[in-house]
């Protein structure tokens, strides 16, 4: 396995390439099953989870292929099997997201239930029932959701679930609905820029969708869906950890290719503390003063503050001059970095959903276990400021999401390295 080392203290300064998003891509790729013909994707990032997919896809009769430039192709060259396994789905649950399209495309799909991962327990009730709603006849078999369809016919449903909508819910049901007989409206929809960037795919391959962006979406069903050219959204969720990344070491750089206006919350979360961050010619220029002032966030549905960005600012305000309240309404568990970063110096106190965070002088460099992929990333970010040397080991949580994270720290200034651990 491998790890990352840190000698914290760099400032970050210069211009961070961001990638493409990675929960645009994912629902993306799964969206292939429904097309006849070839499709063609760019901006795909290189990430764990983007070969688990394609690797999935695979398996369900999608001929995949990275070119040289960088490009994904795909074409459906078989339909027999609907299957996606537990020992596949267990390793990456968005592998969920081909459950529409292979209901709707073939009319069956086996996908094994995702269990609960470090974030919390995972349910996918949501998206069975809109499924259902569909005209889906749905079976739990030996842990696999079955679901089986002569037809699929336009249906009202909601989508919202008591911490909000769910996002690979909405990705689930309106990919399921661009094949379905007649309209169907997706209430409490995810409005996530990562639904908009499928539906705008979807669209692109011959489907009648409207309202994406809103919580509100309407579906006209269609015949059949032909392949297209898209290029994926830049990934918000890097760009906002590379903001803060460059608060917390009080650097100066430019994310090129973010867009800020996927990271409203964000920025004015950022402005709040201190931070500079403002649209440029390459995309997002951040910069920060040197004190930090404490806020308080609650994470929410999109727009509001992203629960994927939660751990990274708390590391920031861990450093503001005073007290700040993070609250964690989407996945109330998720506070894993919490007793990881408190080890590095931070004063952290979790009440239940809430944390309290006591702003310190400093942070000290430690060996510290990654868990959850953000998580992960805000470990990196309080390495790059701790004092001295921070080890991060199981690096493969990274991995999944974030695509060259040392290669791209150190192109602006940072001393981070990547090793093998012997055992
Ligand atoms: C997506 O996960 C993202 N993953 C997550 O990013 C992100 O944290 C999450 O949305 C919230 O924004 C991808 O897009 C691949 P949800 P998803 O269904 O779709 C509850 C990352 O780090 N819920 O929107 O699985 C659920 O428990 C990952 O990139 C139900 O109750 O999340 C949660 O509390 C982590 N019933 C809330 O809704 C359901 O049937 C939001 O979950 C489904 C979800």
């Amino acid at each position: 396995m491998d790890c990352l080392n840190i000698q914290g203290g760099n400032r970050l300064r210069g211009v961070i390439p961001i990638s493409g998003s990675k929960n645009a891509a994912l629902p993306i790729l799964a969206a292939s099953i429904l097309c006849e013909g070839e499709t063609i994707l760019r901006n795909v990032p290189e990430l764990h989870d983007v070969q688990q997919m394609c690797a999935l896809l695979g398996r369900l009769g999608v001929n995949v292929q990275r070119g040289q430039d960088g490009a994904v192709k795909l074409k459906v060259e078989d339909e027999m099997n609907c299957h996606a396994p537990y020992e596949q789905v267990s390793k990456m649950r968005a592998s969920v997201c081909v459950m529409g399209p292979l209901l709707a495309k073939r009319r069956k799909a086996q996908v094994s239930m995702p269990g609960g991962c470090a974030i919390g327990d995972r349910p996918v009730s949501l998206h069975t029932r809109g499924l259902q709603a569909l005209g889906g006849d749905f079976d739990l078999v030996n842990g696999d959701m079955v679901l089986r369809a002569k037809k699929l016919r336009g249906a009202e449903i909601f989508l919202g679930g008591a911490f909000g909508s769910t996002v690979t819910g909405t990705a689930n049901v309106l990919m399921a609905a661009t094949l379905a007989d007649g309209r169907t409206v997706i209430e409490s929809a995810a409005c996530e820029p990562e639904i908009v960037d499928l539906a705008e795919f979807l669209n692109k391959c011959g489907a009648r969708i409207e309202g994406h962006g809103t919580p509100r979406i309407t579906v006209d069903g269609v015949a059949s869906l032909h392949g297209t050219e898209h290029s994926v959204i830049a990934d918000r969720i890097e760009a906002g950890t590379f903001a803060i990344a460059t608060a917390v070491t009080n650097g100066e750089t430019t994310l090129q290719g973010g867009r800020i206006d996927h990271l409203s919350a964000v920025v004015d979360c950022l402005r709040r503390v201190g931070v500079n961050i403002d649209k440029d010619e390459k995309g997002i220029a951040v910069s920060s003063a040197r004190r930090l002032e404490p806020v308080d966030i609650t994470t929410q549905p999109y727009p509001g503050f992203p629960t994927d960005l939660q751990a990274q600012t708390m590391v920031l305000l861990s450093l503001a001059d005073g007290n700040s309240i993070i609250t964690e309404k989407i996945f109330p568990d998720r506070f894993l970095h919490v007793g990881e970063l408190n080890r590095m110096g931070a004063h952290l106190r979790k009440e239940g959903p809430t944390v309290i965070v006591q702003g310190v002088k400093k942070l000290v460099g430690a060996p510290v276990m990654a868990s959850d992929l953000r998580a992960s990333a805000a470990l990196v970010l309080a390495g790059l400021i701790g004092k001295g040397r921070t080890t991060i080991h199981r690096v493969y949580h990274i991995d999944r999401g974030y695509e060259n994270i040392e290669k791209k720290l150190t192109a602006v200034g940072a001393d981070i390295q990547r090793a093998t651990e012997t055992q």
